[in-house]
């Protein structure tokens, strides 16, 4: 029986199934017991951990397990009477899918950190949710620590926002920090993360940029309020970032960071993640190491700047509690929960009109006549050329030409060109760069 507001003096218990006690759970339940009377104190609500799911009932768990808390059927959780609410912090699609759904139609509001689960199947959890009157809530989801998801859905539901950019992955940000202020090469510095536990051992999903991708398709959901489901946003990751390109960027007043870019424009609804070149005096050009920060722009509210850690037990655990806390709240309040964000049916834009400036790096030989070879091969996909910057080594030259904003599909019919020309040793480089107007 779930506790009322009845007697407003009174403190309530709110009895929480646990779905996974890794990094983020495990910390999560040393909190509501350590930090309980304080939580209490402050909220009026105190939070008794009744189940656990698991995969592994003998490993050893750095909380007090009491005989009968933790189970490897992660759906016994979920159907415990004592249990009135769900806390998800096991990854993956399945069965935290499954799960998820079965809590919120049996009434039971739930948390989750989950943003590969959120970004694959946001629409029908959200819907669940609404039917069932319950809250679903998914601050950790993005940006660990860092609140984002409640600013984008509630504080700022009201601001026509047109842009959304994030440094919402810490191993690459990590890396790229590296690479710019030590020099180091890209296999140099995913050793260095690994050893000092910033990368994974297998870090495929932060390289390649897969992680970012399920949290800009969250923020371009959130910001825009169209659907922009993880397969919808376009990826390209951090392996090809050599440390010549960081340095010509440096020289032209440049950072290259991993973006996650979520957009509006009269195309439609967009998101994507690739590495972009940033001016150096931009807000998330001074983004270090393993931080992770947001940055939004309304016509209104301006440009906001969001950063902190984006992930870590800790950090997680405080976005995930203060969910569980406005959960309970929600809950204890006893009205039918209204949906805190809906979606409507919108134009995704496709990829290949998005239109960016790129920064193209050539090595050519160095023979009159090149440059008028290259100039006329952008100019018949209509690209215009912004800027050209030229060092030579013998007979073999570095070009680098950074061109005005053009549509994805001309700038590479353009780079498709320069790679025919006979005098274009090899195209070592394709960055885009990004400023406040394009
Ligand atoms: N770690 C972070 O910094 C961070 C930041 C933001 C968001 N998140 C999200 O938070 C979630 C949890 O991350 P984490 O780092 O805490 O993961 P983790 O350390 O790998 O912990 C996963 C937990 O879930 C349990 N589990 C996994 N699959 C299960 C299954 N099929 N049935 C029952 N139990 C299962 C594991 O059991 P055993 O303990 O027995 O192995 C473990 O306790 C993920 O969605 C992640 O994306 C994490």
């Amino acid at each position: 029986m779930v506790p009322s507001l009845s007697s407003p003096t009174m403190e309530r218990t709110i009895g929480i199934g646990l779905l996974g006690a890794g990094t983020v759970g495990g910390t999560l339940v040393r909190r509501l017991v350590g930090e309980s009377d304080a939580i209490a104190a402050k909220t009026g609500l105190r939070f008794d951990v009744r189940r656990i799911g698991v995969r592994d009932v003998a490993r050893v768990r750095d909380f007090e397990v009491t005989e009968g808390l933790l189970t490897t059927d992660p759906f016994e959780v979920v159907r415990d009477p004592t249990v009135d609410l769900v806390v998800e912090v096991m990854g993956g699609l399945e069965p935290a899918g499954d799960l998820l759904l079965a809590a919120l139609r049996s009434g039971k509001p739930v948390v989750t950190a989950n943003k590969e689960l959120i970004a694959a199947r946001g629409p029908e959890l959200i819907e669940a949710a609404e039917i069932a009157g319950v809250p679903l809530l998914f601050e950790a989801s993005v940006g660990g620590g860092i609140p984002i998801i409640r600013p984008l859905s509630e504080t700022l539901a009201g601001e026509p926002l047109h842009r959304v950019l994030g440094i919402v992955n810490g191993t690459t940000n990590y890396i790229l920090t590296a690479m710019t202020e030590d020099g180091t090469s890209y296999a140099e510095a995913l050793g260095d993360a690994k050893d000092l536990g910033y990368a994974e051992p297998d870090p495929t999903a932060d390289v390649s940029g897969s992680d970012a991708a399920a949290k800009a398709a969250i923020l371009a959901s959130l910001a825009f309020g169209t659907w922009v489901g993880r397969d919808d946003v376009y990826v390209e990751g951090i392996e090809g970032v050599t440390a010549t390109d960081i340095a010509f960027a440096a020289e032209f007043g440049y950072v290259i960071k991993l973006l996650a870019v979520g957009e509006r424009t009269s195309a439609g609804v967009s998101a994507r993640v690739h590495p972009a070149m940033i001016p150096a005096d931009h807000p998330l050009a001074s983004i270090r190491g393993a931080t992770n920060a947001i940055f939004i722009v309304g016509p209104s509210v301006g440009s906001l700047l969001f950063s902190g850690p984006g992930a870590g037990g800790d950090p997680t655990a405080t976005a995930v509690l203060g969910d569980v806390i406005d959960a309970a709240r929600e809950m204890l309040a006893g009205a039918q929960v209204a949906p805190r964000i809906r979606f409507s049916p919108g134009e995704l834009a496709s990829f290949e009109d998005m239109s960016t400036r790129w920064y193209v790096r050539l090595v050519v030989d160095d023979q009159p006549g090149v440059l008028a070879q290259i100039a006329s091969a952008f100019g018949e996909e209509h690209v215009s050329i912004r800027s050209v910057w030229q060092e030579g080594v013998d007979s073999e030259a570095s070009l680098i030409i950074v061109t005005h904003a053009a549509a994805e599909s001309e700038q590479r019919a353009a780079v498709a060109r320069l790679a025919a020309i006979e005098a274009v040793r090899d195209v070592a480089a394709v960055i885009r760069v990004l400023e406040d107007d394009a």
